[in-house]
């Protein structure tokens, strides 16, 4: 298996979905490390229990020195053998230290239908701009936020009655479907695609 991390920032339900696809023993990858920029993320701790390794580099001491805090990171990440990185939740802006240190094996998840509403308050925009169609992908970092070229997306209706909450909870079960999916394929490019029960909405 491959030995991948995860970084998040808050609750971690994206990382929880990789963390049940991981413990299946025909899944071609296995976590290696969590790490947190944020030292209370609850996500820390569904990892801890789980068993996972997990910790936080918290950025605040390192101040406007984004780089040092990825320098830190990326020592972390080393040492502990990884080969790909899935940020999930991860709620920094990357430097080109991490984003060429890590090219090509680092991937990201985002709530909307790239190139649609890069940034954040996907589901409020989406609803302000009358999209009828919205999902969430998965896709490679590069320096451009929100720009590498999408490994898969998975697509959701927009409802007539939708708040950002409740078009938020139907993207979120989306992503976590869609991100083992797209792990899967980007480790496994042969293998067979996930089974789902939505595979029109799914493109991976
Ligand atoms: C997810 O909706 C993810 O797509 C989004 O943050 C949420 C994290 O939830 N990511 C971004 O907005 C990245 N810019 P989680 O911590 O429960 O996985």
């Amino acid at each position: 298996k491959k030995p991948i991390a995860i970084l998040i920032s808050g609750r971690g339900s994206n990382m929880r979905a990789l963390i049940e696809s991981c413990a299946q023993p025909d899944y071609p990858a296995r976590i290696a490390l969590v790490l947190s920029n944020n030292p209370d993320a609850p996500g820390l701790d569904v990892a801890r229990e789980a068993g996972l390794a997990a910790h936080a580099i918290d950025h605040r001491p390192y101040g406007r020195d984004r780089e040092a805090h990825e320098r830190a990171l990326d020592a972390a990440l080393r040492a502990a053998g990884v080969e790909y990185i899935c940020l999930a939740g991860y709620m920094r802006l990357l430097t080109p230290f991490l984003t060429s240190a890590w090219a090509d094996r680092m991937l990201n998840i985002h709530p909307s239908l790239l190139p649609a509403f890069p940034g954040l308050h996907t589901h409020e925009r989406a609803l302000e701009n009358g999209t009828r169609i919205h999902g969430c992908t998965v896709h490679w970092v590069t320096q451009g936020m929100d720009e590498g070229p999408v490994i898969g997306q998975a697509a959701v209706p927009v409802l007539d009655d939708d708040t950002p909450d409740t078009l938020a909870a139907r993207v979120l079960r989306q992503e976590h479907r869609l991100y083992p999916a797209a792990l899967l394929r980007v480790l496994d490019p042969a293998g067979a695609p996930v089974p789902n029960a939505a595979a029109s909405l799914l493109s991976v």
